[in-house]
């Protein structure tokens, strides 16, 4: 009888026990899952705990670099969840084959979609299993978690990519003269064991403390005055090394999400990693580029613009890609005015009732 009832009281404990233990860590879930809106809603919120989210994992995995090709670069291109287009557009102008004749490989970086988009996972992972070149995160698509995305395409290029000799991180709004990039490369080739970032490099910028501004940035985020070197996220050079570091170091500093400036700028300072400047092969006008493009195709002329951003035309970089070509067959000549004094931009301004102005005029 005696044991019969200890049996009974033991059984009952362990039941106990198992159902504190599912209570206490179902708990901490919710708790921690609050804690993370919480955070991110609330721009005077410390962010330390959302670095450390720890159950971070892969829902979408791209094909892994081969060990015995050789790769000369790896691109990893943020893109928004929703920009099937502008994948598709980038498939186009350089196809996976393509880009393996040029020793390079491209992966897209992508986080889960946010409930209200029209998108569905489901045709993301169509996308993933035709073209095996997505990578995507357990977090959802937002601009304060874009520090994620980032972190995430250096961690798998670290992981999955180490034979590649150079990384480059790009957006897919941007357009890269895809042809000159190995010649940009072969400037790097001497730092590939070493820790350094080549890009457009941005130095004694101010953080911005008008809350109406959309750079705005509370002290608790980031207290000093001035932000360390950082470069533009954009387009930037790296290497698997730099990428590994850069990570690693993310899992035990505070998280920003100001994503150029965490990563290239307050982790690469912590790593002394070195920057450099390769602003001269950048504009910041898409206009350039269409520019450029018009001088190609109507004017002979060589284009030194190699990257530039696509001003919300997915086409700009198939286009300018093309018309490369142009200049490989019938030789084209070097400019002898400089793009920002001879470019007219066109400015296309609706009016109302399907009516619309095309007005000209100059940059600079
Ligand atoms: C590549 O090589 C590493 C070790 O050198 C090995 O762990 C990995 O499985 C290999 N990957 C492939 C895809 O062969
Ligand atoms: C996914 O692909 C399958 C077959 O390849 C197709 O039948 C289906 O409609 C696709 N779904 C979406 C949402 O694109
Ligand atoms: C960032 O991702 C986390 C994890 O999925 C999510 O809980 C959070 O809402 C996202 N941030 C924003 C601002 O949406
Ligand atoms: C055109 O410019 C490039 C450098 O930008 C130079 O190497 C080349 O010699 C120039 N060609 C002519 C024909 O001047
Ligand atoms: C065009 O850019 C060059 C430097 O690239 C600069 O020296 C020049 O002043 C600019 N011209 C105009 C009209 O802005």
């Amino acid at each position: 009888m005696y044991f019969q009832r200890y049996k009974i009281t033991a059984a009952t404990i362990a039941v106990f026990i198992i159902l504190l233990f599912l209570y206490l860590t179902n708990n901490n879930k919710d708790a921690f899952i609050d804690e993370l809106e919480l955070n991110t809603n609330d721009k005077s919120t410390n962010y330390e705990r959302f670095f450390a989210i720890k159950d971070f994992h892969y829902t979408l995995k791209a094909s892994k670099c081969r060990n015995h090709s050789s790769i000369k670069a790896l691109f990893i291109v943020t893109s928004y969840f929703g920009n099937v287009e502008t994948r598709s557009a980038m498939r186009r102008a350089f196809s996976d084959d393509d880009l393996t004749q040029l020793q390079f490989k491209r992966v897209f970086l992508l986080g889960l979609a946010p409930a209200d988009k029209y998108t569905k996972q489901i045709s993301v992972e169509n996308e993933s299993k035709r073209f095996g070149d997505i990578v995507q995160g357990n977090f959802i698509e937002a601009y304060r978690n874009l520090t994620y995305k980032h972190l995430m395409g250096l961690k798998w290029a670290a992981d999955n990519c180490f034979n590649a000799e150079f990384v480059i991180k790009m957006d897919d709004d941007v357009v890269v003269n895809m042809e000159k990039v190995p010649v940009l490369l072969d400037t790097f080739t001497p730092l590939t064991n070493r820790l350094f970032i080549a890009g457009y490099v941005l130095r004694n910028m101010v953080a911005i403390r008008e809350p109406a501004n959309k750079w705005y940035v509370t002290r608790k985020e980031y207290s000093p005055a001035v932000y360390p070197t950082f470069v533009s996220g954009w387009f930037y050079v790296t290497n698997p090394k730099t990428a590994g570091k850069l990570h690693k170091l993310s899992q035990t500093t505070e998280y920003f999400w100001i994503d150029d400036t965490y990563i290239t700028g307050v982790l690469a300072q912590k790593l002394k990693v070195k920057h450099f400047d390769i602003s001269r092969y950048y504009t910041e006008h898409s206009e350039y580029v269409e520019c450029c493009l018009d001088d190609i195709r109507n004017r002979n002329l060589n284009c030194d613009v190699l990257i530039g951003p696509n001003g919300g035309n997915n086409n700009l970089f198939y286009e300018f890609n093309n018309a490369i070509g142009i200049c490989n067959l019938r030789l084209c000549k070097n400019r002898t005015r400089p793009l920002n004094e001879t470019c007219v931009a066109k400015k296309f301004i609706p009016l109302g009732r399907g009516m619309s102005q095309i007005r000209s005029y100059k940059l600079h």
